[in-house]
């Protein structure tokens, strides 16, 4: 039977978060090639990094939107859509069919509107998803893949949801910080999180929230680490390296 499997490639892997528009083009061959191997129903989805938190920040998203926020806004969806433009490229070469879904149609109305990748999914395509700045309610919001991935959960009840990160998974305190911090292999409590520079949207403690509101309608939650990916391969058995939540 084919199990459904949600894949969130973080900006953290696929891009220089410190460095605008900086893509990691061996980073995000290295991930795409390693996905076949899953051999299910597939939906890819890739956070923005450095391609649209820089500007975000800078530009004080997200917040109440202002005439003068049109410029800043239009070149974070340029850039965020460049970015999906490569991904998507480099899934085309290594074979898949990807779809990309304008994350833009999605947040048209109050609940997020997800049939195309349904759609998209049942003729055969790898639906693709991204993050994005959107604007509702007279406010800039930015919907990261993350958030994505909660909606698509809640709708789609996945078997596997695996978040691929710049670290090998989850750990007691922020690792890019303390060298003694811990990997945490599995995980059902709270746990301190630290800030992350240049992350206008939470970092890890944004991300663990969302993973547990993930968790309640996926099988498996695996944080992993993205520049790693054969470790994929791994889930499930003793030597898996990542958190399972
Ligand atoms: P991504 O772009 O891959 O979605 P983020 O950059 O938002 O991921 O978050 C990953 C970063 O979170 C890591 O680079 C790490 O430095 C930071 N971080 C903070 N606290 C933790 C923690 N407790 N465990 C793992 N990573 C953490
Ligand atoms: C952020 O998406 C979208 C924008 C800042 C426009 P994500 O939050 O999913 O991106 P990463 O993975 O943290 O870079």
């Amino acid at each position: 039977m084919l199990t459904l499997i949600l894949v969130k490639i973080g900006g953290s892997v696929i891009t220089d978060k410190n460095l605008y528009r900086r893509f990691r083009e061996d980073s995000c061959k290295k991930i795409i090639r390693v996905l076949p191997s899953l051999n299910d129903d597939l939906i890819v989805t890739h956070g923005a990094g450095s391609f649209g938190h820089i500007i975000a920040k800078r530009s004080g998203f997200p917040r109440k939107f202002k005439k003068e926020d049109v410029h800043d806004y239009s070149i974070i969806h340029r850039d965020v859509l460049d970015l999906n433009d490569m991904v998507a490229g480099i899934m085309l070469e290594e074979g898949f069919s990807p779809l990309s879904i304008p994350t833009q149609s999605i947040y048209r109305n109050r609940s997020p509107d997800l049939s195309d990748f349904q759609k998209y999914m049942s003729l055969g395509f790898t639906p693709v998803g991204m993050g994005d700045v959107i604007l509702r309610s007279g406010i800039v919001k930015i919907i990261s893949a993350d958030d994505l991935l909660v909606a698509l959960s809640a709708a789609f009840k996945p078997n596997l949801v695996i978040f691929l990160t710049d670290v090998d998974g989850i750990y007691d305190n922020d690792p890019k910080t303390f060298s003694d911090a811990k990997l945490l292999k599995s995980i059902d409590r709270n746990i301190a999180f630290s800030h992350v520079m240049n992350d206008v949207t939470g970092g890890m403690k944004s991300k663990y929230e969302k993973i547990l509101k993930i968790r309640k309608h996926a099988g498996e939650v695996v944080v992993v680490n993205g520049n790693k990916p054969e470790r994929l391969n791994d889930i499930g058995k003793k030597d898996f390296i990542g958190t399972v939540i």
